[in-house]
Protein backbone atom coordinates (compact mmCIF):
# COMPACT_ATOMS: atom_id res chain seq x y z
CA UNK A 1 0.00 0.00 0.00
CA UNK A 2 2.46 2.09 0.67
CA UNK A 3 4.92 2.05 -2.16
CA UNK A 4 7.30 4.88 -0.86
CA UNK A 5 8.40 2.46 2.30
CA UNK A 6 11.47 1.71 1.29
CA UNK A 7 12.18 5.11 -0.08
CA UNK A 8 11.15 6.28 3.30
CA UNK A 9 12.86 3.87 5.59
CA UNK A 10 16.52 4.84 3.48
CA UNK A 11 16.04 8.52 4.23
CA UNK A 12 14.90 7.95 7.84
CA UNK A 13 18.21 5.55 8.34
CA UNK A 14 20.61 8.39 7.03
CA UNK A 15 18.91 10.87 9.15
CA UNK A 16 19.41 8.67 12.36
CA UNK A 17 22.62 8.13 11.03
CA UNK A 18 23.91 12.08 10.23
CA UNK A 19 22.09 12.95 14.17
CA UNK A 20 23.92 9.93 15.92
CA UNK A 21 26.38 11.02 18.33
CA UNK A 22 29.00 9.25 20.45
CA UNK A 23 32.11 9.72 22.36
CA UNK A 24 32.91 9.78 26.20
CA UNK A 25 31.66 12.30 28.18
CA UNK A 26 33.93 14.47 30.49
CA UNK A 27 31.39 15.66 32.63
CA UNK A 28 29.67 12.61 32.97
CA UNK A 29 32.78 10.37 33.15
CA UNK A 30 30.86 7.60 30.78
CA UNK A 31 31.00 6.65 27.30
CA UNK A 32 27.53 7.95 25.51
CA UNK A 33 25.92 6.94 22.09
CA UNK A 34 22.46 8.16 21.34
CA UNK A 35 21.05 10.06 18.12
CA UNK A 36 19.91 14.43 18.71
CA UNK A 37 16.63 15.14 17.90
CA UNK A 38 18.35 17.73 15.34
CA UNK A 39 22.02 18.72 15.38
CA UNK A 40 20.73 22.61 14.90
CA UNK A 41 17.74 23.15 17.50
CA UNK A 42 17.81 20.14 19.60
CA UNK A 43 21.93 19.31 20.38
CA UNK A 44 21.30 16.72 23.45
CA UNK A 45 19.94 13.37 24.54
CA UNK A 46 15.99 14.16 25.05
CA UNK A 47 14.14 11.30 26.83
CA UNK A 48 11.12 10.36 25.19
CA UNK A 49 12.81 11.86 21.68
CA UNK A 50 15.34 9.22 22.26
CA UNK A 51 12.45 6.48 22.97
CA UNK A 52 11.10 7.64 19.76
CA UNK A 53 14.58 6.99 18.35
CA UNK A 54 15.01 3.57 19.89
CA UNK A 55 11.84 2.78 17.99
CA UNK A 56 12.34 3.79 14.87
CA UNK A 57 16.43 2.43 14.85
CA UNK A 58 14.50 -1.24 16.03
CA UNK A 59 13.46 -1.65 12.17
CA UNK A 60 16.76 0.27 11.03
CA UNK A 61 19.92 -0.35 13.65
CA UNK A 62 18.80 -3.01 16.28
CA UNK A 63 22.30 -2.74 17.64
CA UNK A 64 22.00 1.26 17.74
CA UNK A 65 18.90 1.06 19.70
CA UNK A 66 19.93 -0.84 22.25
CA UNK A 67 22.98 1.32 22.60
CA UNK A 68 20.40 4.62 22.54
CA UNK A 69 18.25 3.46 25.38
CA UNK A 70 21.10 2.01 27.46
CA UNK A 71 22.46 5.76 27.18
CA UNK A 72 19.99 6.93 28.66
CA UNK A 73 19.23 5.07 31.87
CA UNK A 74 23.02 5.13 32.15
CA UNK A 75 22.58 8.21 34.35
CA UNK A 76 19.79 7.35 35.99
CA UNK A 77 20.02 8.28 39.70
CA UNK A 78 20.11 5.50 42.79
CA UNK A 79 16.64 6.58 43.40
CA UNK A 80 15.54 5.33 39.66
CA UNK A 81 15.22 9.02 38.47
CA UNK A 82 15.90 9.43 35.05
CA UNK A 83 16.42 13.15 33.49
CA UNK A 84 14.81 14.47 30.78
CA UNK A 85 17.54 16.21 29.60
CA UNK A 86 20.89 14.56 29.57
CA UNK A 87 24.04 17.17 28.33
CA UNK A 88 26.75 14.44 27.82
CA UNK A 89 28.90 17.28 26.59
CA UNK A 90 29.26 21.47 28.04
CA UNK A 91 26.61 23.02 26.05
CA UNK A 92 26.99 26.14 24.00
CA UNK A 93 26.27 29.56 25.80
CA UNK A 94 22.83 30.23 24.17
CA UNK A 95 21.38 27.06 25.77
CA UNK A 96 23.18 28.06 28.99
CA UNK A 97 20.07 29.42 30.45
CA UNK A 98 17.84 26.80 29.96
CA UNK A 99 20.18 24.44 31.21
CA UNK A 100 20.43 26.17 34.61
CA UNK A 101 17.32 26.95 35.10
CA UNK A 102 16.02 22.97 34.86
CA UNK A 103 19.31 21.80 35.83
CA UNK A 104 19.77 18.97 38.49
CA UNK A 105 22.97 20.67 39.52
CA UNK A 106 22.40 24.35 38.64
CA UNK A 107 26.19 25.45 38.51
CA UNK A 108 27.41 22.54 36.87
CA UNK A 109 24.39 21.32 34.75
CA UNK A 110 24.87 18.16 32.84
CA UNK A 111 21.58 16.45 33.45
CA UNK A 112 17.92 18.02 34.50
CA UNK A 113 15.36 17.80 37.09
CA UNK A 114 12.21 17.05 35.28
CA UNK A 115 10.94 13.83 33.64
CA UNK A 116 9.41 13.56 30.67
CA UNK A 117 6.56 11.18 28.85
CA UNK A 118 7.29 7.67 30.35
CA UNK A 119 7.42 5.78 26.88
CA UNK A 120 11.05 3.88 28.08
CA UNK A 121 9.25 0.33 28.88
CA UNK A 122 7.27 0.54 25.61
CA UNK A 123 10.39 1.33 23.58
CA UNK A 124 12.26 -1.26 25.57
CA UNK A 125 9.64 -3.85 24.65
CA UNK A 126 9.77 -2.65 20.79
CA UNK A 127 13.58 -3.13 20.83
CA UNK A 128 13.14 -6.50 22.70
CA UNK A 129 10.80 -8.38 20.76
CA UNK A 130 13.17 -7.82 17.51
CA UNK A 131 16.46 -8.84 19.80
CA UNK A 132 17.54 -12.68 19.66
CA UNK A 133 19.56 -12.45 22.62
CA UNK A 134 18.57 -11.64 26.40
CA UNK A 135 21.61 -9.92 27.64
CA UNK A 136 20.08 -6.26 26.57
CA UNK A 137 16.89 -7.55 28.28
CA UNK A 138 18.45 -8.71 31.84
CA UNK A 139 20.70 -5.39 31.33
CA UNK A 140 18.06 -2.78 30.87
CA UNK A 141 15.39 -4.46 33.52
CA UNK A 142 16.35 -3.44 36.38
CA UNK A 143 16.50 0.08 36.04
CA UNK A 144 13.61 0.29 33.98
CA UNK A 145 11.57 -1.55 36.93
CA UNK A 146 13.22 1.03 39.35
CA UNK A 147 12.40 3.85 37.20
CA UNK A 148 8.63 3.45 36.96
CA UNK A 149 8.51 2.86 40.65
CA UNK A 150 10.23 6.08 41.73
CA UNK A 151 7.41 7.36 39.53
CA UNK A 152 4.54 6.05 40.93
CA UNK A 153 6.22 6.45 44.60
CA UNK A 154 7.22 10.18 43.95
CA UNK A 155 5.12 11.88 41.39
CA UNK A 156 1.87 10.82 42.58
CA UNK A 157 1.26 12.72 45.99
CA UNK A 158 -2.36 12.42 46.30
CA UNK A 159 -1.66 9.00 45.37
CA UNK A 160 -4.83 8.64 43.23
CA UNK A 161 -2.81 6.62 40.76
CA UNK A 162 -2.26 9.55 38.21
CA UNK A 163 1.39 11.25 38.39
CA UNK A 164 1.59 14.94 38.17
CA UNK A 165 4.12 16.78 36.26
CA UNK A 166 5.28 19.80 37.54
CA UNK A 167 6.55 22.04 34.62
CA UNK A 168 4.63 22.34 31.23
CA UNK A 169 7.95 20.97 29.50
CA UNK A 170 7.76 17.81 31.40
CA UNK A 171 4.95 16.83 29.49
CA UNK A 172 6.55 17.12 26.08
CA UNK A 173 3.70 19.39 24.98
CA UNK A 174 5.89 22.68 25.80
CA UNK A 175 3.10 25.58 25.41
CA UNK A 176 0.02 23.60 25.16
CA UNK A 177 -2.88 25.92 25.22
CA UNK A 178 -4.54 23.49 28.25
CA UNK A 179 -1.89 24.84 30.28
CA UNK A 180 -2.54 28.90 29.88
CA UNK A 181 -5.38 28.15 32.52
CA UNK A 182 -3.24 26.84 35.16
CA UNK A 183 -0.16 29.40 34.44
CA UNK A 184 -2.73 31.65 34.84
CA UNK A 185 -2.47 33.26 30.94
CA UNK A 186 -5.12 35.60 30.28
CA UNK A 187 -4.15 36.86 26.92
CA UNK A 188 -1.79 34.46 25.18
CA UNK A 189 0.70 36.17 22.82
CA UNK A 190 4.29 35.02 22.08
CA UNK A 191 5.44 36.65 25.56
CA UNK A 192 3.30 35.39 27.91
CA UNK A 193 3.06 31.92 26.59
CA UNK A 194 6.72 32.04 26.72
CA UNK A 195 7.23 33.69 29.56
CA UNK A 196 4.83 32.08 32.01
CA UNK A 197 6.53 28.53 32.34
CA UNK A 198 9.86 29.73 32.96
CA UNK A 199 8.76 32.04 36.29
CA UNK A 200 7.29 28.16 37.30
CA UNK A 201 10.51 26.60 36.58
CA UNK A 202 12.12 29.74 38.44
CA UNK A 203 10.06 28.87 41.59
CA UNK A 204 10.97 24.97 41.27
CA UNK A 205 14.40 25.91 41.42
CA UNK A 206 14.61 28.51 44.42
CA UNK A 207 12.76 25.43 45.81
CA UNK A 208 15.79 23.35 44.65
CA UNK A 209 13.94 20.93 42.80
CA UNK A 210 12.13 18.92 45.86
CA UNK A 211 9.33 17.66 44.96
CA UNK A 212 7.47 17.51 48.47
CA UNK A 213 8.08 21.37 48.69
CA UNK A 214 6.89 21.81 45.07
CA UNK A 215 3.22 19.76 45.25
CA UNK A 216 2.86 21.63 48.71
CA UNK A 217 2.80 25.17 46.66
CA UNK A 218 0.76 23.41 44.14
CA UNK A 219 1.74 26.39 41.45
CA UNK A 220 1.51 23.55 38.65
CA UNK A 221 0.72 20.21 39.26
CA UNK A 222 -0.98 18.37 36.62
CA UNK A 223 -2.38 15.37 36.12
CA UNK A 224 -1.74 15.21 32.34
CA UNK A 225 -3.64 12.49 29.96
CA UNK A 226 -0.78 11.92 27.73
CA UNK A 227 1.53 11.57 30.51
CA UNK A 228 -1.00 9.04 32.29
CA UNK A 229 -1.86 7.07 28.72
CA UNK A 230 2.10 6.83 28.33
CA UNK A 231 2.63 5.50 32.04
CA UNK A 232 -0.40 3.20 31.49
CA UNK A 233 1.02 1.48 28.24
CA UNK A 234 4.42 1.43 29.18
CA UNK A 235 3.23 -0.34 32.82
CA UNK A 236 1.88 -3.48 30.02
CA UNK A 237 5.12 -3.06 28.46
CA UNK A 238 6.97 -3.48 31.11
CA UNK A 239 4.63 -6.57 32.43
CA UNK A 240 5.71 -8.10 29.26
CA UNK A 241 9.43 -7.85 29.57
CA UNK A 242 9.13 -9.32 33.31
CA UNK A 243 7.05 -11.79 31.68
CA UNK A 244 10.01 -12.47 28.93
CA UNK A 245 12.58 -12.58 31.70
CA UNK A 246 10.56 -15.23 33.59
CA UNK A 247 9.58 -13.27 36.46
CA UNK A 248 6.02 -14.49 36.77
CA UNK A 249 5.15 -12.09 40.46
CA UNK A 250 6.65 -8.89 38.97
CA UNK A 251 4.77 -9.18 35.65
CA UNK A 252 1.44 -9.24 37.75
CA UNK A 253 2.87 -6.52 39.97
CA UNK A 254 3.45 -4.10 36.62
CA UNK A 255 -0.34 -5.52 35.45
CA UNK A 256 -1.84 -4.44 38.29
CA UNK A 257 -0.19 -1.31 38.22
CA UNK A 258 -0.96 -0.39 34.65
CA UNK A 259 -4.56 -1.39 35.40
CA UNK A 260 -5.03 0.87 38.55
CA UNK A 261 -3.67 3.70 36.18
CA UNK A 262 -5.92 2.87 33.19
CA UNK A 263 -8.87 2.76 35.70
CA UNK A 264 -8.04 6.33 37.40
CA UNK A 265 -8.06 8.07 34.16
CA UNK A 266 -11.11 6.44 32.94
CA UNK A 267 -13.03 7.20 36.09
CA UNK A 268 -11.42 11.01 36.48
CA UNK A 269 -10.72 12.36 33.15
CA UNK A 270 -14.01 12.31 31.16
CA UNK A 271 -15.55 15.42 30.65
CA UNK A 272 -19.01 15.12 29.93
CA UNK A 273 -18.36 15.34 25.87
CA UNK A 274 -16.37 11.62 25.91
CA UNK A 275 -13.58 13.61 25.91
CA UNK A 276 -10.89 13.63 28.30
CA UNK A 277 -9.17 16.37 29.71
CA UNK A 278 -6.12 17.11 32.40
CA UNK A 279 -6.62 18.17 36.34
CA UNK A 280 -4.84 20.53 38.32
CA UNK A 281 -3.82 21.58 41.46
CA UNK A 282 -4.55 19.44 44.56
CA UNK A 283 -8.91 20.50 44.04
CA UNK A 284 -8.39 18.46 40.49
CA UNK A 285 -10.09 21.17 38.11
CA UNK A 286 -10.61 19.94 34.70
CA UNK A 287 -8.95 21.86 32.22
CA UNK A 288 -11.82 21.65 29.33
CA UNK A 289 -9.38 22.07 26.10
CA UNK A 290 -9.66 20.04 23.31
CA UNK A 291 -6.29 18.93 22.37
CA UNK A 292 -5.37 15.55 20.62
CA UNK A 293 -4.35 14.29 24.53
CA UNK A 294 -8.26 14.05 24.86
CA UNK A 295 -8.36 11.78 22.28
CA UNK A 296 -4.79 9.57 23.47
CA UNK A 297 -7.18 6.96 25.99
CA UNK A 298 -7.67 5.28 23.09
CA UNK A 299 -4.23 3.51 23.55
CA UNK A 300 -5.79 1.94 26.72
CA UNK A 301 -6.57 -1.59 27.07
CA UNK A 302 -9.51 -1.26 29.37
CA UNK A 303 -11.43 1.56 27.86
CA UNK A 304 -14.98 0.85 27.20
CA UNK A 305 -15.67 -0.07 23.52
CA UNK A 306 -18.30 2.39 23.38
CA UNK A 307 -16.06 5.28 24.49
CA UNK A 308 -13.42 4.60 22.12
CA UNK A 309 -16.44 4.84 18.93
CA UNK A 310 -17.55 8.44 20.60
CA UNK A 311 -14.49 9.54 20.81
CA UNK A 312 -13.41 8.13 17.25
CA UNK A 313 -17.07 9.10 15.78
CA UNK A 314 -17.84 12.19 17.24
CA UNK A 315 -14.35 13.89 17.54
CA UNK A 316 -11.20 12.56 15.89
CA UNK A 317 -13.12 12.13 12.54
CA UNK A 318 -15.00 15.56 13.24
CA UNK A 319 -14.06 18.40 10.50
CA UNK A 320 -14.74 20.97 12.88
CA UNK A 321 -12.53 19.12 15.50
CA UNK A 322 -9.44 17.61 14.67
CA UNK A 323 -10.18 15.43 11.10
CA UNK A 324 -8.49 17.99 8.98
CA UNK A 325 -6.56 17.72 5.45
CA UNK A 326 -3.64 16.43 6.69
CA UNK A 327 -4.15 14.96 10.76
CA UNK A 328 -4.45 14.99 13.46
CA UNK A 329 -3.93 18.54 14.88
CA UNK A 330 -2.34 19.17 18.07
CA UNK A 331 -5.24 21.46 19.13
CA UNK A 332 -8.64 20.90 17.43
CA UNK A 333 -9.86 23.60 14.90
CA UNK A 334 -12.66 24.54 17.32
CA UNK A 335 -10.50 26.16 19.75
CA UNK A 336 -9.80 29.70 20.08
CA UNK A 337 -6.25 29.23 20.72
CA UNK A 338 -5.80 26.83 17.45
CA UNK A 339 -2.76 28.31 15.37
CA UNK A 340 -2.11 25.78 12.64
CA UNK A 341 1.10 27.62 11.72
CA UNK A 342 4.75 28.52 12.84
CA UNK A 343 4.46 29.65 16.44
CA UNK A 344 4.83 28.76 19.61
CA UNK A 345 4.75 24.65 19.85
CA UNK A 346 2.08 22.09 20.37
CA UNK A 347 -0.57 25.31 19.74
CA UNK A 348 -2.30 23.42 16.32
CA UNK A 349 0.08 21.66 14.19
CA UNK A 350 0.15 18.23 13.36
CA UNK A 351 3.11 16.17 14.79
CA UNK A 352 4.04 12.85 13.79
CA UNK A 353 4.79 11.49 17.22
CA UNK A 354 1.20 12.25 17.73
CA UNK A 355 -0.18 10.48 14.49
CA UNK A 356 2.08 7.25 15.44
CA UNK A 357 0.03 7.15 19.02
CA UNK A 358 -3.47 7.54 17.59
CA UNK A 359 -2.50 5.36 14.96
CA UNK A 360 -1.47 2.33 17.55
CA UNK A 361 -4.34 3.08 19.51
CA UNK A 362 -6.90 3.29 16.65
CA UNK A 363 -5.36 -0.11 15.29
CA UNK A 364 -5.62 -1.94 18.79
CA UNK A 365 -9.14 -1.17 18.60
CA UNK A 366 -10.05 -1.81 15.44
CA UNK A 367 -9.95 0.95 13.58
CA UNK A 368 -7.81 -0.05 10.74
CA UNK A 369 -8.81 1.58 7.70
CA UNK A 370 -8.60 5.03 9.86
CA UNK A 371 -4.94 4.15 10.93
CA UNK A 372 -4.50 3.48 7.84
CA UNK A 373 -5.45 6.77 6.37
CA UNK A 374 -3.34 8.62 9.18
CA UNK A 375 -0.32 6.85 8.02
CA UNK A 376 -0.82 7.58 4.45
CA UNK A 377 -1.40 11.55 5.55
CA UNK A 378 1.99 11.21 7.57
CA UNK A 379 3.78 9.86 4.78
CA UNK A 380 2.31 12.70 2.64
CA UNK A 381 3.90 15.24 5.02
CA UNK A 382 7.41 13.46 4.55
CA UNK A 383 7.01 13.06 1.26
CA UNK A 384 5.57 17.06 0.26
CA UNK A 385 7.53 18.77 3.67
CA UNK A 386 10.15 16.61 4.25
CA UNK A 387 11.52 15.04 8.10
CA UNK A 388 10.24 18.50 9.81
CA UNK A 389 9.34 18.91 13.68
CA UNK A 390 5.94 19.37 12.85
CA UNK A 391 3.40 20.91 10.28
CA UNK A 392 0.23 22.73 9.15
CA UNK A 393 -2.77 20.53 9.50
CA UNK A 394 -4.06 22.57 6.41
CA UNK A 395 -1.59 22.92 4.28
CA UNK A 396 1.10 20.27 5.17
CA UNK A 397 3.63 23.15 5.14
CA UNK A 398 6.56 21.90 7.49
CA UNK A 399 7.72 24.26 10.45
CA UNK A 400 10.45 24.19 13.25
CA UNK A 401 13.38 21.86 13.08
CA UNK A 402 14.69 20.16 9.89
CA UNK A 403 15.98 16.39 9.81
CA UNK A 404 13.86 15.74 13.00
CA UNK A 405 14.18 12.85 14.52
CA UNK A 406 11.16 11.48 16.09
CA UNK A 407 9.29 11.70 12.52
CA UNK A 408 11.37 8.72 11.56
CA UNK A 409 8.38 6.66 13.49
CA UNK A 410 6.80 6.75 10.34
CA UNK A 411 9.07 3.72 9.87
CA UNK A 412 6.98 1.59 12.28
CA UNK A 413 3.71 3.14 11.59
CA UNK A 414 4.57 1.76 8.34
CA UNK A 415 5.60 -1.79 9.32
CA UNK A 416 2.54 -1.89 12.18
CA UNK A 417 -0.55 -1.18 9.12
CA UNK A 418 1.32 -3.28 6.44
CA UNK A 419 2.37 -6.51 8.57
CA UNK A 420 -0.30 -6.13 11.40
CA UNK A 421 2.45 -6.43 13.95
CA UNK A 422 0.51 -4.70 16.91
CA UNK A 423 -0.59 -8.49 17.97
CA UNK A 424 3.03 -9.29 19.13
CA UNK A 425 3.63 -5.63 21.12
CA UNK A 426 2.82 -4.39 24.38
CA UNK A 427 0.24 -2.55 23.53
CA UNK A 428 -2.23 -5.49 22.56
C1 LIG B 1 10.49 20.39 22.19
C2 LIG B 1 9.29 19.46 22.35
C3 LIG B 1 9.66 18.31 23.25
C4 LIG B 1 10.88 17.60 22.70
C5 LIG B 1 12.03 18.57 22.50
C6 LIG B 1 13.20 17.93 21.75
O1 LIG B 1 10.78 21.01 23.40
O2 LIG B 1 8.19 20.14 22.82
O3 LIG B 1 8.60 17.40 23.33
O4 LIG B 1 11.27 16.56 23.54
O5 LIG B 1 11.61 19.68 21.74
O6 LIG B 1 12.78 17.45 20.52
Amino acid sequence: MFCQRDELKKQARQLLRDNHREGYSQQLKRNYSYTCPSPEAYPFQWFWDSCFHAIALSHLDLEQAKRELLSLVSVQEESGFCPHIILWEKPEWKYTLLNVIQGKNPLRPSYTALIQPPVLAFATLKVVEKDKGDGFLKEILPKIKRYYLWLLENRDPDKDNLISIISPYESGLDYKPAYDEVLDIKEPTRLSIFVAPRMIELRNLFLGHNLKKIFFRDHFNVEDVLVNVTLAQSLWALAKLCRFNKEGKESEKFERLAQNVEAAILTKCQGEDGLFYDLYSQNEVMVKVKTFTSLLPILLKTIDKTVVDNLVRDHLLNTGEFWLPYPVPSVAKSEPTFKPGKGPLWRGPTWINTNWFLVYGLWQHGYKEIACQIVEKSCALIQKSGFREYYNPLTGRGYGAHNFGWSTLIVDMIELVEDGKIRKTGSN
